[in-house]
């Protein structure tokens, strides 16, 4: 089981310094989750190399052994490697307990069926931000020809035999194009997936799937109308491989906008920049500057130097490539104290303003209706007692905690150890005061 580097129950930030120094980006848990439970659909022992060392990747851990595979988790630089042998899979029934402790379970429902033709789980839980349907999952597996029974709060699967079939998403959701891409690997034809999500999370899973022996084609109406055509192939063809996980673009964001609500001038190593344009050019707008050496992959982000940081007036969070819903609190916390009115759109999921309170607690000014928030940025933000409701709201708390005078306490931080895997020594590389408690 990986461990977490901490385990205190709060997060104490004394505020007011400015961030310098430099720190190296974890892998990413989304891109990473998926890649697990892809392991299921290969016999042999892949190794996941620097896997970040956090709650949601221990759940997943547990998971795939509850289902049959062998975990082996050691020390990497980065992270922890992850070597995952499926050799024999006896066990479709997966327990509540972990099913229920994250959203990502649900695609092991694509990979069981796709390895052994059944699938017992519970609905997944996950982040508190809104209503979280699996309606896209449950259509698209019945399309490939699985039948499924919903039996009180569990979720029932079997496929004598999946076939590959045409499955257009009303909406591109992440984790049901994930879902049906594990599902079809290894089913009898060809799939066709129209408007399928385009996140880096989904690309990086056909990535590993080919490099096991897949045959998934992104092609060039991917880019433009989620086209993505998988070919079935066989069990048997597929291969045990080793493969390196890609940066965190959350992570790296949040330590942007914390540079930015705090102040100062920081640099980020391994920095996933290609999948940031949208957060570059934000940053830039309200007055940040920022710089990417190729050669060293390596981010340069600073705060305005004079003056206050400026609110942009508008901004919805989208699918990618647009402003990520995993990064509209962290900036939030940076707009409360921007000079000028920000209005956030939230298009994604219907509940993920509940940082509001708790900014306001600290002096924000922020009022929200139904998907909106309107941030009139204040001087200045005032330490306090607050509570981390979700993962990346916790984290968002943080950065307000730096930029406020006097002392922030974050609890319940298990949400936010569920995605960072040391967000306190990292901001205290970056000089942070900042300590579990
Ligand atoms: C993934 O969630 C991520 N989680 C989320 O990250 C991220 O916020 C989200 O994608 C959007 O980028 C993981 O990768 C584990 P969706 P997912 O299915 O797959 C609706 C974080 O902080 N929908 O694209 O659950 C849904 O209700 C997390 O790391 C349906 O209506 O996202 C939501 O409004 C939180 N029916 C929207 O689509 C469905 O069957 C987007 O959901 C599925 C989704």
């Amino acid at each position: 089981m990986a461990q977490c580097k901490n385990d205190g129950n709060s997060i104490k930030i004394e505020g007011g310094r400015p961030l310098h120094g430099s720190v190296r980006i974890q892998s990413s848990k989304n891109a990473t989750l998926p890649i697990m439970a892809a392991c299921l659909l290969i016999p042999g022992k892949s190794t996941l190399k620097a896997c970040p060392d956090i709650t949601d990747v221990a759940y997943m851990s547990r998971l795939l052994e509850c289902a049959g595979a062998g975990v082996e988790i050691s020390p990497a630089p980065t992270g922890i490697d992850i070597s995952i042998t499926a050799g024999n899979i006896t066990n479709c029934r997966l327990p509540s307990r972990y099913v229920k402790a994250m959203r990502s379970s649900v695609i092991l429902m694509g990979a069981l069926l796709g390895r052994v033709g059944e699938a017992y789980v519970d609905y997944p839980g996950g982040c508190v931000i809104g209503e979280r349907p699996i309606d896209l999952h449950l259509s698209g597996l019945e399309k490939l020809g699985a039948q499924i029974w919903i039996e009180g709060n569990r979720i029932h699967a079997y496929a004598d035999e999946l076939k590959g079939a045409c499955i257009n998403f009303p909406f591109p959701s992440v984790g049901a194009t994930q879902n049906i891409i594990l599902a079809a690997v290894t089913a009898k034809g060809t799939t066709v997936i129209k408007n399928a999500a385009r996140e880096p999370e989904v690309t990086v899973l056909c990535e590993f799937l080919n490099k096991a022996g897949a045959d998934i084609t992104l092609p060039e109406s991917f880019w433009t109308e989620g086209r993505l055509i998988i070919n079935g192939t066989p069990l048997s063809r597929l291969c045990a491989t080793d493969f390196d996980m890609i940066p965190d673009r959350i992570v790296t964001g949040t330590y942007m906008f914390a540079t930015m609500a705090a102040g100062g001038s920081i640099k980020l190593e391994n920095v996933p920049i290609e999948q940031l344009y949208s957060v570059w050019a934000i940053i830039t707008k309200m007055g940040g500057s920022i710089t990417y050496d190729d050669e060293k992959k390596t981010l340069a982000v600073s705060a305005p130097e004079k003056g206050r940081l400026k609110n942009i007036e508008f901004i919805e969070t989208d699918v990618y490539p647009g402003f990520p819903t995993d990064l509209q609190s962290q900036l939030m916390a940076a707009a409360a104290i921007a000079r000028g009115e920000l209005t956030i759109k939230e298009s994604i999921f219907s509940s993920r303003f509940k940082i509001a309170e708790e900014l306001r607690r600290m002096g924000a000014d922020i009022r929200t209706d139904g998907n909106t928030a309107i941030i009139n940025g204040v001087a200045a933000l005032t330490g306090r007692n607050v509570i981390a409701h979700e993962l990346r709201g916790g984290a968002a708390l943080a950065i307000a905690g730096l930029a406020a005078s006097g002392i922030t306490t974050i609890s319940d931080i298990s949400y936010i150890n569920r995605g960072y895997q040391d967000i306190v020594g990292d901001l205290r590389c970056l000089g942070a005061k900042i300590s579990y408690e």
